[in-house]
């Protein structure tokens, strides 16, 4: 009856949002989402922030500029100064949410038909953006070390992809799904890479600070500095919302000037400006050291809760599941030794009370159908065990 355009005749929602349903099951323990852990959340921090930004009427209660209120944007620039990427105010934009970022970019960057190299598997909102927008999606593997970054080497120089690629997106530290971390050796070659091909490199960071395991890496915009030639293909999303609150829909991205001044006239006609409310929150809460002050009991929560879930696969169902042990983030990639569909056993599980991701929502093209995500960020650490625990006796 109506005439949708060519991209939105047919859509499919997110394969994740669609397990929500499952969620209202009285006494369901998720391994599904997402989401932080509500009883993480720094409530008092963030109250005193809101009831230092409501003094700020005009600055919070009024529309603000697209590229961001200035108190927020010298913050950010602070705290990624303090990750190890020096960064002025004027490198950053603001978004709703870094997921906003992304889609600012695909705007201004891809145009149907645009080859987009895209690790597998992948971020599934990442995947869905790319379908949207009619982009030629190639994906490349990955192992423990992140990115198989040789493979793209060899592809780049055999000259067999359709076209010049545009963007390669990547989300090099505790990635979604896979927890995987890209090593310094493959970093330092992805970026060689891109300088010497002339694509840009999108680096997806919100997990970032969430290391509990291990030395700090640098990230790919800071390692930039030192691969000559690279600094201008990088671009940079961070977020608040896995170390702070998601519901503050504050994220923001760092690119060269020509590629900003572009997603800010984007944005314009997408929602003028990120909420000034919620940016002026963020800021006093930054400004207050809050989040220096709490960031720690989150880090420390994460690690007791991902060294829960992989004891207890490893203790109760050694024979079932093949897993990595992630140094960081909200994630554990498993796969079924059995190599059963996981959709198919997610079924048994959500009849035991217990769910995950199957593996299939990370995939474009060449699905595993035995894989599987964890997230042990929301359930508590008995909980975890006890779903764990529900997830062997589905197995039959
Ligand atoms: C890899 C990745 N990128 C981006 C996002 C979205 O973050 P934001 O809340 O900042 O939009 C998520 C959220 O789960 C994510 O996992």
């Amino acid at each position: 009856m109506f005439a949708f355009t060519p991209a939105f005749e047919a859509p499919t929602g997110s394969p994740i949002r669609e397990l929500f349903k499952y969620l209202a099951q009285p006494g369901m323990i998720s391994f599904a989402g997402g989401y932080p852990a509500t009883d993480l959340f720094d409530r008092e921090g963030l109250d005193a922030a809101a009831a230092r930004a409501s003094q700020q009427t005009t600055a919070c209660l009024q529309y603000g500029p697209t590229d961001g209120l200035a108190v927020l944007k010298d913050q950010l620039a602070s705290l990624m100064t303090r990750r190890g990427t020096p960064c002025a105010a004027q490198d950053l934009l603001v978004t709703t949410g870094s997921q906003q970022g992304f889609d600012l970019l695909l705007r201004v960057m891809v145009a149907a038909g645009d080859v987009v190299l895209v690790e597998q598997p992948a971020y599934p909102a990442t995947l869905q953006a790319l379908k949207l927008q009619g982009a030629d999606v190639v994906t490349l593997p990955v192992d423990h070390d992140g990115l198989d970054v040789a493979t793209l080497a060899a592809l780049l120089d055999a000259g067999t992809l359709p076209r010049v690629p545009k963007l390669l997106y990547t989300v090099p530290t505790f990635a979604n799904p896979t927890g995987a971390t890209l090593s310094l050796e493959r970093r330092k070659a992805l970026l060689e890479l891109a300088a010497r091909y002339r694509f840009l490199i999108v680096e997806d960071d919100p997990y970032g600070d969430l290391r509990f395991d291990g030395a700090a890496l640098p990230s790919l915009l800071a390692l930039s500095d030192q691969v000559p030639g690279s600094r201008d293909w990088v671009v940079h999303f961070s977020s608040l919302s896995k170390i702070v609150a998601p519901g503050l829909r504050v994220g923001w991205m760092i690119a060269h000037a020509e590629i900003l001044r572009r997603c800010v006239v984007a944005k314009q006609t997408v929602d003028l400006c990120s909420s000034p409310w919620t940016q002026a929150i963020a800021a006093e809460y930054l400004a207050q050291g809050s989040l220096e002050r709490h960031l720690p009991r989150i880090v420390d929560a994460y690690a007791r809760k991902c060294r829960a879930l992989c004891d207890a696969l490893e203790t109760q169902m050694p024979e079932h599941v093949a897993f990595h042990r992630p140094a960081g983030g909200m994630f554990v990639w498993a796969r079924l030794k059995s190599d059963e569909n996981a959709a198919d056993y997610l079924r048994a599980c959500i009849e035991k009370n217990v769910m995950f991701v199957p593996g299939a929502a990370f995939y474009k093209d060449k699905v595993d159908p035995a894989a599987l995500r964890l997230s042990f960020a929301a359930p508590g650490v008995e909980e975890i065990e006890v779903g764990v625990g529900r997830m062997g006796a589905a197995m039959g």
